[in-house]
C-alpha cells in the first residue's frame, strides 16, 4: 500500500546555534565556522531540507544578526536572548511549531549529520514513541549518559556533571539529535527545571518525563562517531573537515575519478566531474567547478568558480579563477587566469602569463611570461614572451583587440586603446601605440648601431 500525503507527518525542525563557542577563540560565531567552505549550520540546515517538506527554524543568540543573515534558507530565525540551557532554546520556538507536527532538534555544531540517519529518527516517532539518536563511544567524557533498565529500556538521561560514579562508566551517550511530537513538547517543555550542576534548563529532561507518562523512548545508533561529532574547538573542526573532505573524495573515486591521493584534495564548494577526470595532489576547488570529460588537474592547482573543457589539461600550479576553458587547452605551469577569462578550444597558456577579463580565439597562445588584461584575442594568434597590454592609464581600463593570426613578438608593450587588424605583426621589442592594420608590420624601436673598435671602460687605480 501506498501511503497518501496525509499520512505523512509533517515535519519542524528545530537547529540550535545560539551558543558562542569560547573554545574556538574567535570573534566569529561557532556555527559560522566553515567545514568544505560552508557554514557548519549550513550543512545541517541542508541535510534536514533533504528530508523533504520541512518547516525549518533556527535558534540564534551570540550575534544573532550576523549568524541569520549568514545562512540560508531557514523559515524563521528565534532568538534566544540568553543562553539558558537547550531546554530553554527549544522552548523559544516553541509558540510557532504546529501542534500537528512532529519536532526533528538538530545542534548547529553538530556538521556531518547524514539525512538518511534523520529519516531514521523521523519514521520512529510516532503519538506513542519519540526517538533519540545515540552513539557508543570508548570516550564517552562530556556527554549526557543514557540510562537503560533491566529490560534495556531508555529511562533518563544524565549530563556528565550530574552523573554518578556508576553511571559515568556508561558508553552509550547522547547526541543531543531527538524527534519528539509537538504535544509532548507543549506538555513537557514549561515543566523543566534548572535545579541541576549547570543551573540549565537540560532539553535530555523530557527523556524522563516521556518514560513517566509511557511514551515510549526508540534509540537509533549513530552510523558513525564522526556523524554525531559536535566541534567545540578548531582541533575537532580540524578532524571533522578531514573526514568530510573524505567522504568527497571517495564519493569521486566511486563515480570514476582518479585522484593522485584522496587525502589531498580540498572541495569547497560543488565540484562536478565527467569521465576519466585525474586529479594531482594538493588541488584545491572552491565554489561551482565543472570539469568535462578526461580533464586533467596538475598538482597544486587552486581552481574556483570556474568550468573546464573536455581533454583541457591544467599542468601543475595554476590558480583559475571564474574562467571558461574550453575543449583541449592546455594551460600552465604556473598560469594564472583571473575573473572573466574565457579560452576557445586548443588555447594554449603558458608559465608566468597572468591574464584577465579576456578572450582567447581558437588554437591561440600565450605560451611564457605576459600579462594579457581586458583584451580580445583571435583565433590562431600569438603572444610572445614578455608582452604586457598596457590597459591601465591611471584612471580608466581600456581593450586591447588582436584579430585572427596576429604575432606579436617578444617583449612588446601593447598600449590600450589599440586595434591590430587580422595577419598584423609586431616586431619584437615594440611599444605599440597605434592601430595595426591588417597584413602588416609594426616596428617601434630604436634601430641598432654597432661602433667597431669600442674600447670599454677601465677601471680607475
Ligand atoms: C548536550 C546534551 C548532552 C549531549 C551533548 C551532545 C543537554 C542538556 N545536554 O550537552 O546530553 O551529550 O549535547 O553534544 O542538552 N544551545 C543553545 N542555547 C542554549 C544552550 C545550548 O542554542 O541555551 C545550543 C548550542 O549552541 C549547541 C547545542 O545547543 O549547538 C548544545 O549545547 P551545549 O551547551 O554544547 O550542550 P552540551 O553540554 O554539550
Ligand atoms: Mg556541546
Amino acid at each position: 500500500m501506498t501511503s497518501s500525503p496525509s499520512d505523512v507527518a509533517k515535519i519542524d525542525v528545530v537547529v540550535l546555534a545560539a551558543g558562542k563557542g569560547t573554545r574556538m577563540y574567535s570573534t566569529k560565531p561557532k556555527v559560522l565556522h566553515t567545514i568544505g567552505g560552508k557554514p557548519m549550520a549550513q550543512h545541517v540546515i541542508d541535510a534536514a531540507k533533504r528530508l523533504g517538506d520541512v518547516a525549518l527554524h533556527v535558534v540564534v543568540g551570540h550575534q544573532a544578526d550576523l549568524v541569520s543573515s549568514s545562512l540560508q534558507c531557514a523559515e524563521s530565525f528565534v532568538e534566544q536572548r540568553e543562553q539558558l540551557g537547550t531546554g530553554h532554546a527549544v522552548a523559544q520556538v516553541l509558540p510557532i511549531l504546529r501542534e500537528d507536527a512532529i519536532t526533528l532538534i538538530l545542534y548547529g555544531d553538530v556538521p556531518l549529520i547524514q539525512t538518511q540517519t534523520l529519516e531514521r529518527l523521523v519514521a520512529g516517532c510516532t503519538a506513542q514513541s519519540m526517538t533519540l539518536l545515540t552513539v557508543t563511544l570508548d570516550n564517552p567524557q562530556g556527554y549526557g549518559r543514557i540510562c537503560r533498565n533491566t529490560d534495556n529500556e531508555v529511562t533518563s538521561i544524565v549530563e556528565q556533571k550530574d552523573a554518578d560514579p556508576e553511571q559515568l562508566l556508561i558508553n552509550e551517550v547522547n547526541t543531543g539529535i531527538m524527534c519528539i511530537q509537538q504535544s509532548c513538547l507543549a506538555a513537557w517543555l514549561p515543566l523543566l527545571s534548572n535545579s541541576n550542576a549547570q543551573n540549565e534548563y537540560y532539553l535530555t529532561d523530557v527523556v524522563a518525563m516521556a518514560v513517566a507518562q509511557g511514551i515510549g523512548v526508540t534509540s537509533v545508533d549513530a552510523p558513525s562517531p564522526e556523524e554525531v561529532e559536535g566541534v567545540n574547538n578548531k582541533l575537532q573542526l580540524g578532524a571533522l573537515e578531514r573526514c568530510y573532505q573524505r567522504r568527497l573524495a571517495d564519493a569521486l573515486m566511486l563515480a570514476g575519478t582518479t585522484l593522485a591521493d584522496p587525502a589531498r584534495v580540498d572541495i569547497r564548494g560543488e565540484l562536478s566531474v565527467g569521465q576519466d577526470v585525474f586529479i594531482d595532489v594538493n588541488t584545491v576547488f572552491s565554489g561551482n567547478v565543472t570539469l568535462g570529460d578526461n580533464v586533467s588537474i596538475g598538482s597544486n592547482c587552486v581552481v574556483s568558480n570556474s568550468s573546464i573543457g573536455d581533454n583541457t589539461e591544467l599542468l601543475a600550479n595554476c590558480v583559475v579563477d571564474q574562467a571558461t576553458l574550453a575543449n583541449d587547452c592546455i594551460i600552465g605551469p604556473f598560469a594564472r587566469l583571473r575573473p572573466g577569462s574565457t579560452f576557445a578550444q586548443k588555447s594554449k597558456v603558458g608559465n608566468f602569463v597572468e591574464v584577465k577579463n579576456s578572450s582567447f580565439g581558437e588554437g591561440s597562445k600565450a605560451n611564457h611570461l605576459a600579462y594579457v588584461g581586458d583584451a580580445q584575442v583571435g583565433a590562431g594568434s600569438n603572444i610572445g614572451a614578455g608582452t604586457i597590454t598596457c590597459n591601465y592609464d591611471g584612471a580608466n581600463k581600456h581593450k586591447t583587440r588582436l584579430g585572427k593570426n596576429v604575432f606579436i613578438g617578444s617583449n612588446s608593450t601593447l598600449v590600450a586603446p589599440l586595434d591590430i587588424a587580422d595577419n598584423g605583426f609586431v616586431a619584437a621589442g615594440s611599444t605599440i601605440v597605434k592601430t595595426v592594420l591588417a597584413d602588416s608590420l609594426a616596428v617601434a624601436r630604436g634601430r641598432q648601431k654597432n661602433i667597431e673598435g669600442w674600447t670599454r671602460p677601465s677601471k680607475k687605480s
